[in-house]
């Protein structure tokens, strides 16, 4: 092998190292934290419930009373007060509160999957009662992030039909 061909040999395997690092860098995007923040402007892909401006009156009036109810249970619990927690929980967003909205409602006003929506929430709401005698946060906790999770997933799907 002659000095040139070792060189241009040489040069060959520098070119592709190169090579293989520019492209090899360029495909590595950054990746943004698995839980980074939500951008904000995202388009608004929830559906719609038409609602007559008294049943949305109604809705508002539930929806305001489940959010009071969260901070009144964050309340008790701060005040080590489970019967109460436990109390709040059961009677403002279990199944009883169900019939109650039901009852004050037109259930044919909203669309099957919304009540399963409704539904696993106040499933939630009930298994979150149930822990609450334990006064065992490591317990209860994680049932308290259920039950926000099912007030999240609706809102996720569903808005009022603005007009
Ligand atoms: C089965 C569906 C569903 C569940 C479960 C649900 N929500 Fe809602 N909520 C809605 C819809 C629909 C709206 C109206 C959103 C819109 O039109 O932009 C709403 C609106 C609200 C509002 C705004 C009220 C206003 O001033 O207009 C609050 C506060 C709220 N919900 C709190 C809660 C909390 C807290 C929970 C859980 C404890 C919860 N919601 C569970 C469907 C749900």
């Amino acid at each position: 092998m002659s000095r040139g061909q070792i060189y241009s040999g040489a040069g060959l395997f520098f070119l592709c190292v190169a090579v293989l690092l520019v492209t090899g860098c360029a495909e590595q995007k950054p990746m943004p934290p698995a839980d980074e923040v939500r951008p904000v402007h995202l388009p608004d892909v929830r559906t719609p419930i038409p609602l007559g401006p008294d049943a949305r009156q109604e809705h508002r009036a539930v929806m305001l009373q489940h959010l009071e109810t969260i901070q009144a249970i964050v309340a008790a619990l701060a005040d080590e007060d489970y019967r109460l927690a436990q109390g709040l929980t059961e009677s403002h967003l279990g199944f009883f509160m169900h019939r109650y909205a039901m009852a004050r409602q037109e259930p044919a006003d909203f669309p099957p999957a919304y009540h399963d929506l409704a539904m696993a929430h106040h499933a939630a709401a009930e298994k979150l009662a149930d822990v609450m005698p334990t006064k065992d946060l490591k317990q209860i906790l994680p049932e308290f992030n259920n039950l926000l999770k099912a007030c999240v997933a609706c809102h996720l799907e569903y808005r009022l039909r603005h007009s």
